[in-house]
C-alpha cells in the first residue's frame, strides 16, 4: 500500500503574534505522538534568492515592489519539489508563512491589487491548513517595540491585516482563525487539535493546487 502523505499546515498572522514559538512547538507536538513532522519558513534566506530577499529586509539593498514580490514567490516555487517530496514520504510540513504573507503584504503597498498579488503563486501546492494566529493591533503593541527590518511599522501592519481579512474569506482555503491573545499554551492547545483533524484527514487526499 503506498505511504500515508503528510499534511501541509501554515501558520500565518502579523507581527509579534506567536507564528514563530507556535510553528516550533508543534512540529515538537507532532514529533512526540508518534508523527513525521518539520518546520519550513518562508522566506527561506538560505538559498540564493533567498539571500536577495533577506538583503532587501535588512535594507541592505533596494530592489523594485514588483522584483521583490516575485522573488519572495520564487523562493517558494524553488522549494515545491523538496516539499512534495516530503510530504509523499508521509512528513508534515508546518510551515511559517507562505503565499498568504506574500499577497498581503505586497498589495498594503500602493498601486498593487490582491488579484495581481496572488497570480504568482497560483498552483502551488495547496495548504490542508491554515492557521491564522489573530492579535489586535493594540495587543501586539503590549509585547514590545517593532524591529528594525522593512515593513515593521504599526501603519504598514495595520494594512496588511486588513489585507489578511480578505483574504481569509476566501472558502477555497481552509482557514482557522486563532485567538493570540491567549497564553502560549492556551494557542499551542487549539492548534494542535486542528493539526491532528488535519493530519489524519490529509492522508488519504491527494495535495491541492493553492488558488486554482
Ligand atoms: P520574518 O522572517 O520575520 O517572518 O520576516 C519576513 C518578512 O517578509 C515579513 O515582514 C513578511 C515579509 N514577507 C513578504 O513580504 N512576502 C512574502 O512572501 C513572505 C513569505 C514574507
Amino acid at each position: 500500500m503506498a505511504c500515508r502523505r503528510g499534511a501541509l499546515i501554515v501558520l500565518e498572522g502579523v507581527d509579534r503574534a506567536g507564528k514563530t514559538t507556535q510553528c516550533k512547538k508543534l512540529v515538537q507536538a507532532l514529533q512526540q505522538s508518534g508523527r513525521a513532522a518539520e518546520l519550513m519558513t518562508f522566506p527561506d534566506r538560505t538559498t540564493t534568492i533567498g539571500q536577495l530577499i533577506s538583503a532587501y529586509l535588512e535594507k541592505k539593498s533596494d530592489l523594485e515592489d514588483h522584483t521583490v514580490h516575485l522573488l519572495f514567490s520564487a523562493n517558494r516555487w524553488e522549494m515545491v519539489p523538496l516539499m512534495k517530496k516530503k510530504l509523499e514520504q508521509g512528513t508534515t510540513l508546518v510551515v511559517d508563512r507562505y503565499a498568504f504573507s506574500g499577497a498581503a503584504f505586497t498589495s498594503a503597498k500602493p498601486g498593487f491589487s490582491l488579484d495581481w498579488c496572488m497570480k504568482p503563486d497560483v498552483g502551488l501546492p495547496k495548504p490542508d491548513l491554515v492557521l491564522f494566529l489573530q492579535l489586535s493591533p493594540t495587543e501586539a503593541a503590549l509585547r514590545g517595540q517593532f524591529g528594525e527590518e522593512r515593513y515593521e511599522t504599526s501603519a504598514f501592519q495595520k494594512a496588511v491585516q486588513q489585507k489578511f481579512e480578505q483574504l481569509i474569506k476566501d472558502p477555497s482555503v481552509n482557514w482557522q482563525v486563532i485567538d493570540a491573545s491567549q497564553n502560549v499554551e492556551d494557542v499551542h492547545r487549539d492548534i494542535t487539535t486542528h493539526s491532528l483533524n488535519t493530519v489524519n484527514k490529509a492522508q488519504n487526499l491527494p495535495i491541492g493546487e493553492l488558488w486554482k
